[in-house]
């Protein structure tokens, strides 16, 4: 496998799984828009990577963000073969206690964004025959007590996945990973108490028959799997689970 000459756009590659997406891709010779909100981050994967890597500092959620990235990518690499909708927001907590606003925001980064930038970059996906990734959760197929809205929009994204896979073939594949618990700084955010997401770590384990966390990297390798046209091009309206058998 090599995805060398590729033009691939990462969203949230600054850290977690965006950033194991991201090493993965490189190391397999695409050259790579990182976009995150934060800048400082993005540019330690330029620093490692040099002129393979194109920083673009962005919240995927603004007005226009799709434009602005898509524009970015194309002016510094001529094109675009992939497009991973990495980036998200995980807010959890009981529906009864929820603060609405964040049921918008929710959607804004995990559904609108990945829609709007698919729509923004299709004609160049178009062009190359390329691909989507997006990275969507379990939390999209399993019941999430505790957790239903940031569920729902992964179920929201896994539908947009397929429905877009069905609309766009045989020019642009669309495929999405469902990954299980990975230790991420995702878990230091959601809202919960130290207690109540200590609790919830433990459970995660408990539940996933591999009995353990994944790692970034883990992700990152199914993702170059299924931007390579050689291994995947006949694959497309996946819901691709790599979650350690949490699942199953
Ligand atoms: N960790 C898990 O167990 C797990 C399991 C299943 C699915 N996922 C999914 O995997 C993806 C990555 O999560 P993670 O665990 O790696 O979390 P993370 O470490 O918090 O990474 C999220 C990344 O997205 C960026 N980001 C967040 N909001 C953004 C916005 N509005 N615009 C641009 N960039 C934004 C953040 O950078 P800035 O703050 O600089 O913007 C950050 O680098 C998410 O879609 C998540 O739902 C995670």
């Amino acid at each position: 496998m090599t995805l060398a000459g590729k033009s691939v756009i990462i969203t949230g590659a600054a850290t977690g799984i965006g950033r194991g997406i991201a090493e993965c891709v490189l190391k397999e010779g695409a050259d790579v828009t990182v976009v995150g909100r934060r800048e400082e981050p993005l540019r330690e994967l330029a620093e490692r990577f040099g002129d393979a890597v194109h920083v673009v500092a962005q919240d995927v959620a603004a007005p226009g963000a799709g434009t602005r990235i898509v524009a970015a990518a194309t002016t510094r690499f001529g094109g675009i073969d992939a497009v991973v909708n990495n980036a998200g927001l995980a807010r959890f907590g009981a529906l009864d206690a929820a603060d609405p606003a964040l049921f918008d925001a929710m959607f804004a980064v995990n559904v609108r964004a990945p829609a709007e930038l698919i729509r923004c970059a299709l004609p160049h996906l178009r062009e190359r025959r390329g691909s989507v990734v997006n990275i969507s959760s379990v939390g999209g197929v399993l019941a999430m007590p505790g957790r239903a809205f940031y569920g729902a929009t992964k179920a929201a994204l896994n539908s947009l996945t397929r429905s877009l896979a069905v609309e766009f073939a045989p020019d642009v594949r669309v495929n999405a990973i469902l990954p299980g618990p990975v230790l991420t700084p995702m878990w230091d955010g959601t809202g919960l108490d130290a207690a109540g997401a200590e609790r919830l770590r433990a459970g995660l384990i408990a539940s996933t028959p591999m009995g353990r966390f994944g790692e970034d990297r883990e992700i990152g390798r199914w993702v170059c799997l299924l931007i390579d046209p050689e291994v995947s091009g006949w694959v497309t309206g996946a819901l691709m689970p790599v979650d350690g058998g949490r699942t199953a």
